[in-house]
């Protein structure tokens, strides 16, 4: 199945939730059986090789496709949550929404020094949710950091936040 299949499969929703926005609906492609398999093929083809120990998912849409890929890989899960929902001691990151500011934690508990991280969510838009979980992963001093989106906004450029030396892989590009 090639990328424009996979590309083709997400809705595209205008004005939602405001108006401006093309919201990129996954929904029409983890319905089905065929799309989501690519989809999950795709992400075991191009980590299977790195060494992943954990992959980490951002609530909440990195929780589709997160632990299903943990589980390929071999690797154990880690969400990062919005405030308030995880029970044991967290550290937590703050960043700049566009209306206001947001919060992410993650147990500190959850990542040691030898893990090879792979931080997963389901779009790079603006870039400030993902910066945020890879600020919070750093603090946690893992060996390594690989990002994965499956949606890029290209025209948003927000890949150019990330170091250069940070591998983010994105598989299915749209220009906004
Ligand atoms: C959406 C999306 C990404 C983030 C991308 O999540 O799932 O996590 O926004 O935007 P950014 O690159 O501009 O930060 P949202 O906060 O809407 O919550 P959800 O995953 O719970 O739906
Ligand atoms: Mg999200």
């Amino acid at each position: 199945m090639s990328i424009e299949t996979l590309t083709a499969a997400v809705r595209n929703i205008p004005d939602f939730p405001i108006e401006g926005i093309q919201f990129k609906d996954i929904t029409t492609l983890f319905q089905s059986a065929e799309h989501l398999k690519e989809l999950s093929d795709i992400l075991y083809e191009r980590y299977k090789d790195k060494g992943i120990t954990k992959v980490v998912g951002i609530e909440s849409r990195g929780f589709f496709m997160g632990p299903a890929t943990a589980i390929k890989l071999g690797a154990g899960f880690v969400p990062i949550r919005k405030p308030g929902k995880l029970p044991y001691k967290i550290i937590e990151e703050k960043y700049t929404k566009e209306y206001g500011e947001d919060c992410i934690q993650i147990h500190e508990d959850a990542l040691t020094e030898n893990d090879v991280v792979l931080i997963h969510d389901d779009l790079l838009a603006t870039g400030g949710t993902m910066l945020a979980a890879y600020n919070l992963v750093k603090k946690l001093h893992v060996s390594k950091i690989y990002i994965n989106f499956l949606i890029e906004l290209e025209d948003l450029k927000a890949r150019e936040l990330f170091p250069k030396e940070v591998e983010l892989d994105t598989i299915l590009k749209f220009s906004v």
